[in-house]
């Protein structure tokens, strides 16, 4: 039977405007797929990236990565959804900004009952962004209680989510804002250090709060402007994750400068890798699940916008204006 299914979508690559609201026919699951039905949106960065072509996919192209919503039909050889599951999900192929999609099912995980499926959209890619950084992007050694880290655009959607594990898990994370504002909302959820980078020199303030040793990690997900300064604070053998383009991408990287600073690490993870197994995706979606259902960290949507209004949500993303957590709502 024929569905209403209000979709965004974009024929060429470019701003905001370029997201048109279309009516895009959705049929039934086949094998190792599922069809949900959106109750609520996620946004994310990585939206941006894929609207201006920044990471190039087919086009036309529907947008988004996340969503949460009920699951309405069931594809051949899935077991672990039924019909009528709450259910979320972080996942590629992009096509989240809709009401109803057919998607493979391995990313798709029953969302608890104690959490509200605009929290399960809100929380999705940015905690298990934010699960596989703290837990699973390690340096030499590991990381302990007490270690220090560096979370650049620590008021952000993963930004909030990673200071509150960060406190979770008994490590002084040093987070970084564009505001005073952002700095107080990030220490409010955990961060033990704030540094407001558009005013301080953040590696100077770095090197003063650690004593001079500098931090094990940096998690760098602003690329361009921080990348080399991000290096300048890292420990002799610390570790680069970056992870993220919000002002560009990172240039090119002269591999001498790691011997020279102290047989540093760079690497540049992304979540798809780590999601790739409905295994491994169940695995970190638990741990998301645990520390959401214990309070331990909880989901700031500090923005929610109809369906319709997508484009201004990507200009407040784009123009730093938001905090937390973003969802698309479609009623
Ligand atoms: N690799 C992965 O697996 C993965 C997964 C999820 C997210 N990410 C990345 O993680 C970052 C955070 O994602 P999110 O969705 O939670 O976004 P977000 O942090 O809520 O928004 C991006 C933030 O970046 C900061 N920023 C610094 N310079 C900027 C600039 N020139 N333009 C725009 N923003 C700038 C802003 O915070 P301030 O004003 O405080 O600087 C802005 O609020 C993004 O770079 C995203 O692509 C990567």
């Amino acid at each position: 039977m024929p569905q209403s299914n209000r979709a965004v979508q974009i024929a060429a690559f470019g701003g905001p405007e370029q997201m048109q609201l279309v009516d895009l026919p959705v049929g039934e699951p086949g094998p190792g797929e599922i069809r949900i039905r959106h109750e609520a949106i996620g946004l994310n960065f990585i939206d941006v990236y894929q609207r201006t072509g920044l990471y190039p996919n087919a086009l036309p192209l529907s947008l988004g990565m996340e969503g949460a919503g009920v699951v309405e039909a069931v594809g051949e050889g899935v077991s672990h959804l039924a019909v009528g599951d709450r259910a979320a999900y972080a996942t590629n192929p992009p096509g989240s900004y809709c009401e109803r999609r057919v998607m493979p099912a391995k990313c798709v995980v029953r969302l608890p009952e104690g959490i509200a499926f605009d929290t399960g959209a809100a929380m999705m890619l940015k905690g298990l962004t934010a699960q596989y950084l703290l837990r699973q992007t390690l340096p030499q050694g590991g990381l302990h209680a007490g270690d220090h880290v560096l979370f650049h655009a620590a008021a952000g959607g993963v930004g909030l989510i990673a200071c509150q594990w960060a406190r979770a898990l008994g490590l002084q994370l040093i987070g970084t804002a564009g505001s005073d504002e952002k700095c107080a909302l990030a220490r409010e959820h955990g961060a033990a250090h704030v540094i407001n980078y558009r005013r301080e020199d953040f590696v100077a303030r770095v090197k003063e709060i650690t004593g001079g040793a500098g931090v094990k990690v940096v998690y760098d997900s602003v690329g361009a402007d921080t990348f080399l300064k991000s290096l300048e604070c890292l420990k002799p053998f610390g570790l680069l994750a970056c992870f993220g383009n919000s002002s560009g991408k990172a240039p090119p990287l002269d591999t001498g400068l790691l011997a020279t600073k102290g047989s540093l690490y760079v690497t540049r993870p992304t979540l798809f890798t780590h999601i790739a197994t409905r295994e491994r995706t169940q695995a970190m979606a638990d741990e998301l699940f645990d520390v959401v259902l214990s309070g331990a960290v909880q989901i700031r949507i500090a923005q929610r916008y109809p369906l319709a209004e997508v484009a201004r949500a990507h200009r407040e993303l784009e123009a730093r204006q938001t905090t937390g957590s973003s969802v698309l709502l479609l009623r």
